[in-house]
């Protein structure tokens, strides 16, 4: 099987269709959390600049079709994943439940529900709810003997104990959304991609639950943060992504990070 690679096209038909079964050391997942629709735009705000809700054609289902596709790319992803695997699983709110439901359904181990504190989450602009500033991150694991490599973690943990010696890395990151240079931009100087993920989020994740020269899944792609960190890192990938223009602009951003 090829690895390296950026598929464009539905991840359920072409994990089905393109990857070995039990092939895959880790999977990172950034699936549509449904909630686009509304369309909420702020422009002018003072704090943060201009804000724009997701609003896009992949991220609308009804609350059974969400169901229905949860169930099929997380079957699709344990199919391909090896006994030791791990899945990592990008969630809110929205959509946590149906994640969760599904992996207990497929008889996953849940290791742990990470906290992404956003440093830099845009306030509230109904002011009617406490402001929305974090995300999960589930990892679940097909097997007992996953990957854990807790003496790099703690190596790469920025926070230290109070003599300045190495702590052990809660669950709990502290995150900004991506910003400055990081940010993949159109022509027109808007961001890119809506939800593009931070690379020392993906870091994280590759370091904690994968070795060198394994090979790690993101079956939603976006804007290449999983492949281009796992490059970095010795990781072998393989990327799906449904847009083409988020393929193409995935597949530049890894060519440039040679
Ligand atoms: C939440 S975003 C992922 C963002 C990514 N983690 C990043 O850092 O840029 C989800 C992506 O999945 C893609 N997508 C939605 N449905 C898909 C499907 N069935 N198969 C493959 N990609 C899909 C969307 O086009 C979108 O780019």
């Amino acid at each position: 099987m090829k690895s390296n690679l950026v598929y464009c096209g539905d991840c359920i038909e072409i994990i089905i269709k393109n990857i070995d079964e039990k092939s895959i050391d880790l999977v990172f997942a950034d699936p549509p959390y449904n909630l686009s629709g509304n369309g909420l735009r702020w422009e002018g705000n003072k704090t943060g600049g201009n804000w724009y809700m997701v609003n896009e054609e992949w991220d609308k289902m009804t609350n059974c079709e969400y169901l229905q596709f949860t169930e099929k790319w997380i079957t699709a992803c344990q199919y391909v994943l090896k006994d030791h695997g791990s899945i990592y699983i990008s969630c809110t709110y929205h959509n946590i439940a149906e994640i969760m439901v599904v992996l207990k359904q497929l008889n996953f181990k849940i290791n742990n529900i990470i906290t992404w504190q956003k440093i830099n989450a845009m306030p509230n602009m109904t002011k009617r709810v406490f402001t929305h500033s974090s995300e999960f991150i589930v990892w679940a694991v097909k097997g007992r003997k996953w990957i854990f490599n807790y003496a790099e973690l703690k190596n790469i943990n920025p926070e230290k104990q109070k003599d300045g010696s190495l702590k052990q890395m809660r669950d709990v990151w502290s995150l900004p959304l991506v910003q400055g240079n990081e940010r993949l931009k159109n022509e027109d100087g808007k961001s890119l991609h809506p939800t593009q993920k931070p690379e020392e989020m993906l870091k994280r994740i590759i370091i904690a639950s994968s070795n060198k020269n394994d090979i790690i899944l993101d079956p939603f792609l976006g804007s290449g943060t999983t492949a281009v960190v796992a490059k970095k890192l010795g990781r072998n990938w393989l990327g799906i992504e449904k847009n083409i223009k988020y393929a193409k602009a995935a597949q530049k951003r890894i060519n440039q990070n040679l």
